[in-house]
């Protein structure tokens, strides 16, 4: 089986926190797709949850991480779309539940509200952490199609 691969992006807000996960996500041994920006140039950062959430969509990536300023504005846009599930996490718990009871595939993330050290903390139990199923299963499936 293929390995999974997690897409990343990120607006001006985010790049540098995209950046240091990047790397972390590397030397995890995952296969990074980088989705932008890459540079503090400011841009929207509906286009690059539009760019992650498509790579999604059409199987380039399993799962992703997207980065804005307060990690809201990323959350709004790329929950518009039927097949995400997108978490704004600002703790560990928050991701380690979001998969255990929602079955997240996107882990958002705040640059300005957030520590590089807690984001750190949130990718680990995101990427960790398996969906539980269950009675959670019916739940999320009430949100799909
Ligand atoms: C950009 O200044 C900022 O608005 C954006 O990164 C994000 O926080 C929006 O929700």
């Amino acid at each position: 089986m293929a390995a999974e691969v997690i897409a990343i992006a990120s607006d001006h807000a985010g790049v540098d926190f995209k950046e240091s996960l990047k790397t972390m996500l590397s030397e995890a041994g995952r296969d990074v797709l980088d989705l932008g920006t890459n540079s503090p140039d400011s841009v929207d950062y509906p286009d690059f949850a539009d760019a992650l959430t498509s790579a999604i969509g059409d199987g380039r990536a399993e799962r992703g991480v997207l980065i804005c300023g307060t990690g809201i504005g990323m959350s709004i846009a790329a929950n518009r779309k039927p097949f995400i599930r997108a978490a704004l996490c600002h703790s560990a718990t928050d991701a380690r539940f979001a998969r255990q009871h929602n079955d997240a595939n996107v882990l958002i993330l705040g640059a300005r509200t957030l520590g590089i050290e807690i984001a750190r903390d949130c990718l680990g139990a995101f990427l960790d952490t398996e969906f539980e199923g269950g009675r959670h299963q019916r739940r999320v499936d009430k949100m799909s199609g």
